[in-house]
């Protein structure tokens, strides 16, 4: 008999099938034993009963400990009371291993024991929900740039120089030589982006963050699209667009999921298009309303961001930060030269910045000065300076942070499980 996933037992009502999977707990009441049973796709609750299965069978299930790995024979029967409407009445049992003393048990647990066996917590309930999400919400992002043309360009991981600042590089050797772990994926697709006109990237990226966030990853994903002859408002709308088709996709998709997070769905059901476009200024104007000491000129904090959110139902963008606090090749606004054609997408609920995007700078001589500002050598960035000798267009692209956004549409108070194996600034285990 093959196997059959738990997922899927309702196409099998009254039939017998078998199932592979591990004990998720086990409870008896004399002649009749309950044996939960997860296979990776859901659980499934077996009934042994003593008078229905040989004795050898009911002895071994009363041994079975938690997570101990079974194949287990059983009819399939639907039942209103029982998680997912389907139980097994089980005819035959087989052990493959006898676990060990479990470490995670239904009681609750500390956050550093928890992370501590990570590798063992992704079989919790809970982790699947969240993991099954991002599975998602990763499936989405490719639909969106599939059916849209965008030609996937895989970006290096070892780059010899910074894109986002030269205090958050990961350094490593490289040979005789230093090499750096790439914390975005943008220049290189600026030059894909001459080259195909649509294209994105999708990696993991890496940030030497000295800061201990709810928002902070050593290690994250980023979405990075970029768009030849886009300018800032064509990227604002791309931005719109996806991030609403994103949390469609997991509400049509993985509502199930969301109620198991108990997420409160209504507030996902506001995130359609337009999100309202505020300025940094008015950003300012907003915050010192709101009672913080905040000056022109300042960049935002995760406390600022959250209380410019709260003020919104749906994402909202804000736009033309200051030059001098955003990145060098970053376009500034013509009319005025202080602000850059920029923009973060600050989420609801206090989540935070999940997109930083911008026009690029296309001039060579403008782009040349920023880097001698910003102390770029200019013989690492020599063939990012010939993108603008060689038919420079305005173009402009953004990156979107996966654990922010997986965090956000899941309703999580921390990054760290949104990733499977989490890198924070004090751990690398497992
Ligand atoms: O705003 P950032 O730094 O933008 C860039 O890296 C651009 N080069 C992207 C581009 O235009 N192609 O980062 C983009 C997003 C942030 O909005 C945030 O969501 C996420 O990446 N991010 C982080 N997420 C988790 N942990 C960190 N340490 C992060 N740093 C940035
Ligand atoms: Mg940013």
């Amino acid at each position: 008999m093959s196997q059959v996933y738990i997922e899927n037992l309702n196409e099998h009502e009254g039939k017998e099938v078998t199932v592979k999977g591990w004990v998720y707990n086990r409870r008896s009441s004399g002649r009749i034993q309950f044996v939960m049973v997860r296979d990776g796709t859901g659980i499934v609750q077996g009934v042994v009963v003593k008078a229905e299965v040989t004795p050898d069978v009911f002895a071994l299930v009363e041994e079975l400990t938690q997570e101990s790995s079974v194949v287990v024979k059983g009819i399939v029967r639907s039942d209103d009371r029982a998680p997912g409407g389907y139980e097994l009445t089980i005819t035959d049992l087989e052990l493959v291993q006898l676990a060990e003393d479990y470490p995670i048990t239904p009681k609750e647990h500390g956050t550093e024991f928890l992370m501590d066996h990570r590798h063992l917590w992704l079989r919790s309930r809970r982790q699947h929900a969240i993991l099954r999400v991002r599975h998602e919400i990763i499936k989405a992002i490719r639909d969106f740039f599939y059916e849209r043309d965008f030609v996937l360009i895989d970006t290096p991981i070892l780059t010899p120089a910074a894109c986002e600042g030269t205090t958050t590089l990961f350094e490593t050797d490289y040979f005789d030589d230093q090499a750096f772990l790439a914390q975005s994926g943008q220049l290189y697709l600026e030059a894909a982006a001459m080259a195909f006109g649509r294209v994105y990237c999708f990696g993991p990226t890496f940030r030497a963050e000295k800061s201990k966030t709810r928002r902070h990853l050593m290690e994250f994903w980023m979405l990075e699209p970029e768009v030849a002859y886009a300018d800032h408002e064509d990227n604002m709308r791309l931005q719109e667009d996806l991030v609403s088709f994103i949390v469609q996709r997991v509400l049509k998709h993985r509502r199930a999921e969301l109620q198991m997070l108990e997420r409160d769905i209504s507030r996902l059901e506001k995130v359609v298009v337009p999100f309202p476009r505020i300025s940094y200024d008015e950003a300012i104007e907003r915050l010192q309303k709101a009672g913080v000491e905040i000056e022109w000129g300042a960049d935002f904090g995760g406390g600022d961001e959250t209380i410019l959110a709260e003020q919104f139902d749906r994402p909202v963008f804000v736009h033309r930060y200051p030059t001098s606090i955003k990145a060098f090749y970053m376009k500034p606004d013509p009319e005025r030269p202080e602000v850059v054609l920029c923009d973060d997408l600050l989420a609801p609920e206090g989540y935070g910045e999940i997109i930083g995007g911008s026009q690029r700078i296309d001039e060579p001589e403008l782009l040349k000065q920023r880097m001698i500002e910003h102390d770029l050598a200019e013989e690492t960035y020599a063939w990012y300076l010939d993108l603008r000798r060689y038919g420079s267009v305005p173009h402009s692209g953004f990156g979107l942070g996966l654990e922010r956004t997986v965090a956000w549409i899941c309703g999580l108070p921390h990054v760290r499980e949104t990733i499977p194996f989490p890198r924070l600034i004090n751990r690398l285990y497992p």
